[in-house]
């Protein structure tokens, strides 16, 4: 039994469903060989499971046609093919101040070499963002854009129907990076009018780290950025076109899709719902709870509707870093702090000049006394903060 109390479920779910571990020991053990490269069995049963889990993926998502589920490493690798095969230079994208590092880095990289004009709508003062805003952005020339469908420092659920609806009726790309939802919220890539859809196996998809993937419309052209080994008409000079080889590159991660389907399917069992139900339970007990500490201050938690169960806060004359390692020192809370690799969403909370914040995610194992010994330790923590026992000066929490 590991004795860490695992609050760090945002960057990577811990533990996974039992039937993770064993499925994946199990079937790499029978089956664990390149895929859709020869006729023997054992190939031919790793091949199925691709199949297999991109079917899985493509019903969870409601999406329309397996082929266009493709697997990548992780949410960021799946990012980078969307973002570098869909603008090209002269083009402009609207996109969020809660992006992540996955969507923000390429962006960036567009716009200093390769002349691609970028646009970042601010979140209010709850964090969520306002589809007019994004409407109010669009030009002649906008060809993507990329929301965060919730953010992994404040964990608020952007309305991305809205967003979608507006983007479909103006025939521009709407991609939605579900790093942080798929999983705990059900995303129905008809419903929302979602172009490409990218998101990761190992957080609430509960699989393992190094597969993620995307799911394309049918319709919606992804330029190649890449080429290789498919496995599949090799005398060809130039990689597939078709889906899903198109966007797919090398031998597949057949042991991370073996996790991500029995991940999935633990999910379906239980229900999404129930499990995530369960979660957000956990965070509004742990959100009252900071809220009667005195010098904590969280970040856009006034209204829990429409959150993940992951919260950002600070203790007053503390850095984040230092309260994370008396957390893990003393109370053996494995959590993250810093800027979470979303600078932007920090530069607009204030908390950039103070190093960031303290965020915990919860996840689907975490219980009752896990919450009341973090709040346990926060307590403890303020209390040695208010009478100057611990912690360097910083200027105030911004609130
Ligand atoms: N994106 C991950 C996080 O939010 C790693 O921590």
């Amino acid at each position: 039994m590991n004795p860490m109390i695992f609050l760090d479920n945002a960057a990577t779910t811990f533990p996974k469903p039992e039937s993770v571990y064993t499925f994946m020991d199990a079937f790499y053990r029978r089956a664990g060989v390149n895929p859709g490269r020869s006729g023997y069995d054992m190939c031919m049963e790793a091949g199925q499971l691709l199949d297999d889990t991109r079917r899985l993926l493509t019903r969870f998502f409601n999406g329309t046609d397996p082929n266009r589920l493709c697997f990548t490493y992780n949410a960021t690798d799946a990012l980078n093919l969307i973002i570098f095969g869909i603008l090209t230079e002269g083009d402009h994208a609207v996109t969020t101040t809660l992006e992540h590092n996955s969507v923000l880095r390429p962006l960036y990289h567009l716009s200093m070499f390769r002349g691609v004009d970028v646009d970042y709508v601010p979140f209010d003062g709850r964090g969520f963002v306002d589809p007019a805003e994004i409407r109010k952005r669009i030009r002649p020339q906008t060809r993507l854009v990329i929301v965060n469908h919730a953010s992994n420092v404040i964990g608020t659920i952007q309305p991305i129907r809205e967003i979608g609806r507006i983007c479909r009726e103006r025939g521009i790309v709407f991609a939605v990076d579900a790093s942080q939802t798929a999983g705990q919220v059900p995303i129905d890539v008809q419903a929302d009018f979602v172009d490409v859809l990218a998101f990761t196996g190992h957080k609430s998809l509960l699989g393992p780290t190094g597969i993620g993937g995307l799911y394309v419309r049918d319709g919606v052209t992804i330029r190649q950025t890449r080429a290789g080994g498919t496995g599949v008409r090799s005398a060809d000079r130039l990689h597939l076109e078709e889906y899903p080889y198109r966007l797919e590159y090398g031998t597949p991660n057949i042991l991370g899709a073996a996790g991500l389907n029995a991940g999935v399917t633990w999910i379906l069992d239980k229900g999404i719902s129930a499990v995530a139900g369960h979660e957000r339970d956990l965070a509004a007990q742990l959100r009252e709870g900071l809220r009667e500490i005195e010098g904590v201050a969280m970040y856009c938690q006034d209204d829990p509707a429409g959150h993940l169960s992951v919260l950002s806060f600070n203790i007053n004359g503390m850095e984040a870093a230092d309260t994370g390692t008396i957390l893990d020192v003393d109370y053996q809370i494995a959590c993250r702090t810093g800027l979470h690799c979303a600078p932007l969403v920090h530069d607009q909370l204030g908390t950039a000049r103070i190093k960031g914040a303290v965020r915990f995610g919860i996840g689907p194992f975490n219980t009752e006394a896990d919450i009341q010994t973090a709040l346990r330790g926060i307590a403890d923590i303020a209390e040695m903060a208010r009478h100057r026992r611990i912690g360097k000066p910083v200027s105030s929490v911004p609130v």
